[in-house]
């Protein structure tokens, strides 16, 4: 395999740093001396620069000051540390709010925002694109030359949507595009006969809102795949000074894992790195710490697979504690340094904190910091992060290293909004979408399976295993794709709630799955049963070919579904009207096989799956070794190398016996490593193969 570029050319290597606010701590000039010599001693060698500091830029309209980012950049850049230099379009100036209301956001109740907060501009208005492209083409000319410039972070964490009148007109003219223009065309995807709801000009329609239309499903859809290009449009229009001025610069955003308003598989097309945000909820009481990590382990893995196996950017984490979490738990003594490695292990070239240091005052100010307010290096949290940075510096031939997957989970966000949208089965909540598509992603990951995040759009022919679950809304040519992929000797894997709408949430007629699916899976899907936490069934395994064995209570969403001829039924509910009638399938197609699991179902029920299907369907584990439960393992491979992270999310010791005759080295301390590996509680270990 081969080795992708450095994501900065000029600065190759893993990168270590995290926001960093000079413009909060302009009255304290110690404090950004200090600073220099505390990132040093940190293992520091980046810093994410104004971000939300449009105020210190512009502190009135066409009075700029930009001598403290001077400062900032010629301070830093002799320490050593590069700059990621943010856009600011993520906060605005108390004056431009009051001077041109229309970047104020209007919200679906129809109610205009006051001044204040974050990330809530217009992405529509005129005036504001104009100003962001203006500041943007400033900060290009002023710094685009710089050495310490390595990178452009646009903006912050883009989200949310505005209703304004502008963005109403923008929308509209987007349905026009989508529908040719011909209202009737639109009537007829939006199913809007249903109470009357029908238009006869374009000019009637308004966004989704609880004081109008919420309930048509094919609205909502295209709202929000509108919400997606209208943000993404806005981003191209930040991005247009810097392309021209600094071709050379890449762009990035920070993302936000399952962030639900934003389609991650279009917006990540337009940037040139991905990176992302995580703060998951180590340690916490309704879940063991192995699954925190491997659900933590599905997004970074989804963020590699964006752009390709591309390595990404760990943009933002913390080396504490997270103030908006419900329960704001310190981590660990270990887990910083165990979280941080985890991004390398699953393809990011960085660990980035939020932030450097912790603010005096504000929301933020008791959010995990490199530096605390007592202004120490020998914090838990300095040390945490001493440690971090002590360890990328032995590992610069990680970078651009990346990882080959047999496997694939199919987790999409068109779909996921279709499936939460719809009435007819559980509430919103119990339907579980994600979760599922994590469930499945799970028996994978504790073997040491590689594994890819695909969207209905991936191209699936490299893949042996890929797990589909739940693919409610079936877009053009994706149940061929899946078909071809059977056909070509894929295992296949689908569940309930496959394919019962087109990519405009209109039911498939004749029967479900729909598109010609009904032959792939090699079921019909009679009806689905959604029954009270409290109407028990359980899935009983039948004489089969797999030897998939044993009785597993189901979940709360089941099918009726009836085998077509030629299909083996590998499992049968126990229980109610349908007792005996199959929950697991499976249908030959082509040189492959498709499986169809008919019920919502538990992890015990897809662990004893996985564990046949992955051998069946000749997929291996990236090294062949028997791992306790939370310990993980996963492989960065290019250029003839091969670095093993082998990681233990859990709080006991822990020990791995490696494949007999095969001789590592432990990129910590150097030292030759064979046959058993030990792994204190949150340890982690490199080993070069
Ligand atoms: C987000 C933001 C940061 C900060 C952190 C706090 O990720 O991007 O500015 O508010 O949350 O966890
Ligand atoms: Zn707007």
């Amino acid at each position: 395999m081969e080795k992708f570029p450095p994501l900065v050319p000029a600065a190759p290597g893993l990168i270590h740093g995290g926001d960093y606010n000079p413009d909060q701590w302009l009255g304290y000039p110690d404090v950004l001396q200090e600073d220099v010599r505390l990132m040093k001693l940190a293992g520091v060698n980046s810093a994410s620069v104004a971000i939300f500091a449009w105020a210190a830029l512009e502190p009135e309209e066409g009075k700029y000051d930009f001598e403290w980012l001077d400062e900032t950049f010629d301070r830093l850049w002799k320490a050593g540390v590069r700059i990621i230099l943010a856009t600011p379009s993520g906060a605005r100036p108390a004056w431009m709010d009051a001077k041109y209301p229309e970047v104020l956001r209007v919200n679906a109740d129809r109610t205009k925002n006051l001044h204040g907060l974050r990330h809530n501009h217009c992405f529509t208005s005129p005036y504001y694109r104009q100003k962001v492209r203006e500041m943007n083409r400033m900060l290009a000319e002023r710094y685009g030359k710089h050495p310490a410039l390595m990178m452009w972070h646009l903006s912050n964490e883009y989200g949310g949507e505005c209703h304004c009148p502008l963005c109403q007109e923008a929308f509209r003219n987007w349905l026009r595009k989508k529908y040719d223009n011909d209202i009737e065309k639109l009537n007829h995807e939006w199913w809007t006969y249903f109470w009357s709801h029908r238009y006869t000009s374009f000019d009637q329609i308004e966004s989704p809102s609880p004081l109008g239309d919420k309930l048509i499903h094919g609205m909502n859809l295209d709202w929000k795949r509108f919400v997606t290009e209208q943000t993404m449009d806005f981003i191209r229009n930040e991005m247009e000074p810097l392309r021209e001025i600094t071709p050379n610069i890449p762009v990035t955003t920070n993302l936000m894992g399952f962030y639900d308003g934003l389609d991650y598989w279009k917006l990540s097309q337009i940037l040139d790195v991905v990176s992302w945000d995580n703060y998951p909820l180590w340690g916490n009481d309704s879940e063991k710490l192995w699954e925190t990590a491997s659900h933590t382990a599905f997004i970074h893995d989804m963020n590699r697979c964006f752009l390709k196996g591309k390595p990404f950017m760990l943009m933002e984490s913390v080396p504490s504690k997270t103030n908006w979490h419900p329960c704001c738990k310190l981590k660990r003594p270990g887990m910083h340094l165990l979280s941080s490695m985890q991004a390398v292990a699953h393809g990011s070239d960085s660990v980035q904190y939020f932030q450097w240091r912790k603010g005096r005052g504000a929301s933020e100010k008791f959010h995990g910091a490199v530096v605390d307010h007592c202004g120490r290096s020998d914090t838990m949290e300095f040390l945490g992060v001493k440690s971090v940075g002590d360890l990328l510096k032995k590992l610069p031939g990680v970078a651009g290293t990346s990882t080959k997957s047999q496997a694939a989970v199919l987790y999409d966000w068109e779909n996921r909004w279709a499936i939460e949208d719809f009435q007819g089965t559980v509430n919103k909540e119990s339907r579980r979408y994600v979760e599922t598509c994590v469930e499945h992603y799970r028996p994978l990951w504790k073997r040491g399976v590689s594994t890819d995040i695909v969207s209905e759009d991936s191209d699936l022919s490299g893949y042996r295993l890929l797990a589909a679950p739940m693919l409610y809304m079936l877009r053009p040519g994706v149940a061929q794709k899946l078909r071809d992929f059977a056909e070509q000797g894929g295992t296949l894997i689908l569940t309930h709630l496959t394919g019962y709408v087109n990519e405009n949430d209109l039911c498939f007629l004749g029967g479900f799955p729909g598109d010609g699916m009904m032959d792939t899976a090699g079921i019909w899907c009679e009806d689905i049963d959604t029954v009270y936490p409290s109407d028990e069934n359980f899935a009983v395994s039948k004489e089969n070919h797999l030897g998939f064995a044993g009785r597993y209570p189901l979940g709360r969403m089941r099918e009726i579904v009836h085998p077509a001829e030629g299909t083996e039924v590998l499992a049968a509910y126990e229980g109610d009207f349908y007792a005996g009638m199959p929950v697991l399938t499976c249908h030959p197609v082509g040189k492959g096989r498709v499986y169809y699991i008919a019920s919502a179902v538990g992890p015990d029920f897809l662990e004893e799956l996985y564990s046949k299907l992955i051998p069946e369907a000749g997929v291996s584990p990236c090294l062949p070794v028997e791992l306790p439960e939370g310990v993980s393992v996963t492989l960065r491979e290019g250029g003839g190398q091969q670095y093993y992270f082998f990681m233990n999310f859990t709080e006991m010791d822990q020990r791995v016996s490696l494949p007999a005759g095969t001789e590592f080295t432990d990129m910590d301390s150097g030292g030759t490593v064979r046959d058993l590996l030990d792994l204190p509680p949150y340890g982690v270990r490199i080993l070069k193969k």
